[in-house]
């Protein structure tokens, strides 16, 4: 299974899933970062990986369509046949959507519905939840709306800070990802209207 994984940021989850496929077991291989923040961390990631980035500047371009366009172009220049966003800042538009609905999932650090958005290990903080966790979801025209794959819990401990709390999240983020592209990548999910299905063997 050929992967492209988009990331803004830090890219740890770049990382868990890159390590992951490493390490045997995942019939997959990530072919491409694509990223739009050249300071970002994952683009240091993805060298010392030896993984092609394609880096773009969102304000060189009119509109969200015309570089999600070229983005589409160098996808299918590449076979990719799954989109990873993790740690992606950005809105996705129809653009990607429609030709890659059911091959693109999302890592969220929250157990949607609750929590869609920026920021939501503070939102379930603030909030004052007792467990939040992490959701892998197929992507659809929403934000953080689409058919749910696999979520794991996360305990909210007394005393827990923003950053305390978000490690763990991260933990859980760092296994949850991998295991599900390996479902992905074994055929074991299947999207039928708005829900999935995983076949556990
Ligand atoms: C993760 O918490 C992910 O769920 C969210 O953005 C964060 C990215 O972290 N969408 P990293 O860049 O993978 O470390």
């Amino acid at each position: 299974l050929k992967i492209a994984v988009f990331a803004s940021g830090s890219g740890s989850n770049f990382q868990a899933l890159a390590d992951a496929i490493q390490a045997g077991g995942i019939p997959a291989s990530i072919e491409l970062l694509v990223c739009d923040k050249p300071s970002a961390r994952v683009v240091e990631r993805a060298a010392s990986l030896g993984i092609d980035t394609y880096l773009f500047q969102p304000k060189q371009y009119p509109n969200r369509e015309a570089y999600e366009q070229e983005i589409l172009s160098e996808l299918r220049a590449r076979g990719i046949e799954l989109i990873v966003l993790a740690g992606y800042m950005r809105l996705i538009t129809r653009v990607l959507v429609e030709p890659y609905y059911g091959r693109m999932i999302n890592i969220h650090p929250a157990l949607l519905p609750a929590f869609p958005g920026v920021n939501s290990v503070k939102q379930a903080l603030d909030y004052g939840v007792r467990v939040t966790g992490v959701t892998v979801h197929f992507v659809d025209g929403g934000t953080d709306t689409g058919p749910i794959i696999a979520q794991q819990a996360v305990e909210v401990l007394p005393g827990d800070t923003e950053e305390t709390l978000s490690a763990r999240v991260h933990q859980a983020e760092h296994r949850l990802l991998p295991q599900t592209v390996r479902w992905i990548a074994e055929g074991r999910v299947r999207l039928e209207d708005r829900l999935v299905t995983v076949d556990r063997e």
